[in-house]
């Protein structure tokens, strides 16, 4: 599939349509294939990534800084204590400035509209690395994960068990841009955002596919997908031990696996709370497809870059 994401951002799913993701997902796979072979393409040598990091992360910042140079550019990491953005200086000089050095910004923020602000003051494509909204990059991930593992995504159903946050939000945007049926069970009152949740079943309309919300578990009998992330999310950590009670009976073990369908996989974003969440052994049972939904961070980001950069 032909596509022209060139200077594209990229904060959500939403800001792509399906035939957009698909492209990007397409040219994941082949240079997974390509990577594989040993091959490598260096179409962007003398581009710059800067990764402008609030929080910490392993895949993101791996994932982006490998598939940078992998292309034959180079990726710059700016951590939390170096740019101090919205601190040391506001968002919109961050954005002018750094525009005028790179060739595109990675950023994982903590609100939304920080990513927001590098794009509207900013004239280089902005990757939405995590907000406290939304994680578009891991879901491109989840997608191609799905896609590799039975061939379509139209016509599955992904159920999430958790905590109603960015990984939610992302996933109910992902699966109503590209026909994934997406539900999402968490514990009263630890809901997705109410307006990605609104916003994604408008979407659905199109792609026809199901985005659901409920508080009961028995929503994840016969899921063809089982996918989970922490409790508690980054900046959470004061409220840790008053979630782990409201998400009792919340954990994917083996007997929620059982009662998935037969084929189905299991998918975590990582990094896990094994014990909470989810059980070491589901992770790394038969049907995780976990450590393959890690992989992919590098092969559907290295898309995203080429297409974008
Ligand atoms: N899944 C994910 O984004 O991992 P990191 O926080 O390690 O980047
Ligand atoms: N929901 C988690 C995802 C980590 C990759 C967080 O925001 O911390």
């Amino acid at each position: 599939m032909k596509v022209d994401l060139r200077g594209r951002s990229f904060l959500s799913l939403a800001d792509f349509t399906a035939d957009e993701i698909t492209a990007v997902l397409e040219l994941a796979e082949e240079l997974k294939r390509e990577r594989a072979a040993g091959a490598r393409r260096d179409t962007h040598a003398g581009k710059t990534l800067a990764l402008l990091f609030q929080k910490p992360s392993l895949r993101t910042r791996v994932s982006f800084d490998v598939a940078m140079h992998e292309l034959g550019g180079d990726a710059l990491y700016l951590g939390p204590d170096e740019v101090g953005v919205g601190k040391r200086e506001s968002v919109a000089d961050v954005a002018t400035v750094l525009s005028r050095y790179v060739h595109g910004v990675a950023a994982r923020v903590f609100g939304h509209d920080v990513v927001e602000g590098l794009v509207e003051y900013g004239d280089v494509p902005v990757i939405n690395g995590l907000s406290d909204l939304l994680h578009p990059c891991q879901v491109l991930a989840d997608l191609m994960t799905v896609r590799e593992r039975f061939g379509k995504l139209e016509g599955l159903t992904l159920v999430y068990v958790g905590d109603g946050n960015n990984v939610a939000n992302s996933l109910m945007l992902g699966g109503a841009v590209t026909g994934l049926n997406v539900t999402i069970v968490t514990p009263a009152g630890f809901e997705a955002d109410a307006g990605v949740t609104s916003r994604a079943q408008k979407l659905a309309a199109n792609s026809r596919a199901k985005i659901a919300v409920t508080n009961d578990l028995a929503a994840a009998n016969g899921a063809d997908v089982l996918y989970t992330d922490v409790w508690a999310s980054m900046g959470e950590e004061d409220v840790a031990a008053e979630k782990k009670q409201a998400f009792a009976g919340f954990t994917v073990d083996a007997d929620m696996v059982a009662a998935a369908a037969p084929h189905a996989i299991v998918l975590h974003c990582l990094p896990a709370h094994y014990g909470e969440e989810i059980t070491e052994d589901v992770a790394r049972g038969p049907q995780s497809a976990i450590w393959d939904e890690a992989e992919n961070r590098l092969h559907a980001q290295k898309a995203l870059l080429a297409l974008v950069l």
